[in-house]
């Protein structure tokens, strides 16, 4: 089974062709980064407009990469939420007009739910139970999945999302945007141990918290003339990846999930990705880091299995921007 995957709930016009969830035919991403760093941030508005320039040629992409016509396309998939309204809105109506004009079935899909199944796009398949970590922009969500869309959020950010106070510290060091790959690569030449920043444990619960941990970054500069942003750039990515790390290992260990999941843009970080599989007590599975920002490939993946479990969606399908996973 085809699936043509739409992803345009932020600042990435994707499309993807993915085969029986799981085998990526073809997968596109446009970028509309170089717009948005003008402004140090993405702007709504703007990033609904290229979404409608952008999306029919990389639909078109998509289909010709994956050497696909119409005719070998069997469902649409496409993000419903959370993210922006005008964003996701033109992802919503394309794959509604080509499910009409191509009588095919088409599905609504949640991006973070999606960001788990790119887990599934490559090497051995996941067994469950597995512990997921979604560490993205807008979300920092710890979640028992014991099977196919069945999900039990353990915890969550109560303030910024990990990828939220990448941006955040990389902007008081002016780093530029994104931040959470130029805070990587500060911190590929810093020194974390010279200025040791706080973690916020918030011992017996799940949840994370990474406000106060931006707050004490911005001190130490405003504080510190001169000092290097390198060393700041590696004190705080360490201790984002701390407790990142010592709350799903935690948890993966309390709950006995056979495996961790690791998704969403932050899991790209290297630092991440060799702290979590050297400390996990099971085995570590992490997309690649092409899949673990946004792309289209795990939205289609996501809807495969959800049409699987047959559901489908109809006419009536609306935008959810702040969707949740359970
Ligand atoms: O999943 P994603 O592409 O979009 C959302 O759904 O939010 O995540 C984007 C977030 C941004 O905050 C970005 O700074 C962060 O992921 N990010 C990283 C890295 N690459 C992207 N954070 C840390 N290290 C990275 N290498
Ligand atoms: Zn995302």
């Amino acid at each position: 089974m085809k699936i043509l995957g739409i992803e345009t709930s932020c600042d990435e016009t994707a499309a993807a062709v993915v085969e029986d969830g799981t085998r990526i035919l073809s997968n596109v991403i446009a970028s509309q980064v170089d717009i948005h760093s003008r402004y140090g941030g993405v702007v709504p508005e703007v990033a609904s407009r290229q979404h409608l320039l952008a999306a029919l040629p990389i639909i078109r992409q998509a289909m010709s990469g994956a050497s696909a016509g119409w005719d070998d396309v069997d469902a649409i998939a496409v993000t419903i939420g959370p993210g922006l309204a005008g964003s996701l809105l033109v992802g919503v109506n394309m794959a509604k007009a080509m499910a009409l004009a191509r009588g095919l079935p088409f599905i609504g899909v949640n991006h973070l739910e999606a960001h788990i199944y790119a887990n599934w796009l490559e090497g051995e398949q996941p067994r469950f139970p597995v512990l997921c970590l979604i560490v993205s922009g807008g979300h920092t969500d710890l979640i028992l999945m014991k099977d196919h869309g069945d999900y039990q959020i353990l915890g969550k950010t109560r303030d910024d999302a990990a990828g939220e106070a990448f941006d955040k510290v990389a902007r008081i060091l002016a780093l530029g945007y994104p931040g959470g790959p130029a805070i990587e690569q500060a911190a590929l030449d810093g020194d974390g141990s010279r200025h040791p920043l706080p973690r916020a444990w918030l011992k017996g619960t799940d949840d994370f918290s990474f406000s106060g941990l931006k707050t004490a970054a911005l001190h130490l500069v405003q504080e510190n003339e001169g000092i290097a942003a390198a060393d700041v750039a590696a004190s705080f990515q360490e201790s984002v990846v701390d407790v990142l790390v010592a709350k799903t290992v935690d948890a993966a260990t309390r709950l006995r999930a056979r495996q961790v999941l690791l998704c969403g843009g932050v899991a790209s970080n290297q630092a991440l990705r060799r702290a979590m599989t050297e400390r996990s007590p099971v085995p570590v599975h992490v997309p690649t880091p092409l899949l673990c920002t946004d792309n289209a490939a795990m939205t289609a993946s996501c809807g495969y299995f959800r049409l699987q479990a047959g559901e489908a969606s109809g006419w009536d399908l609306d935008v959810e921007p702040n969707l949740r996973l359970a």
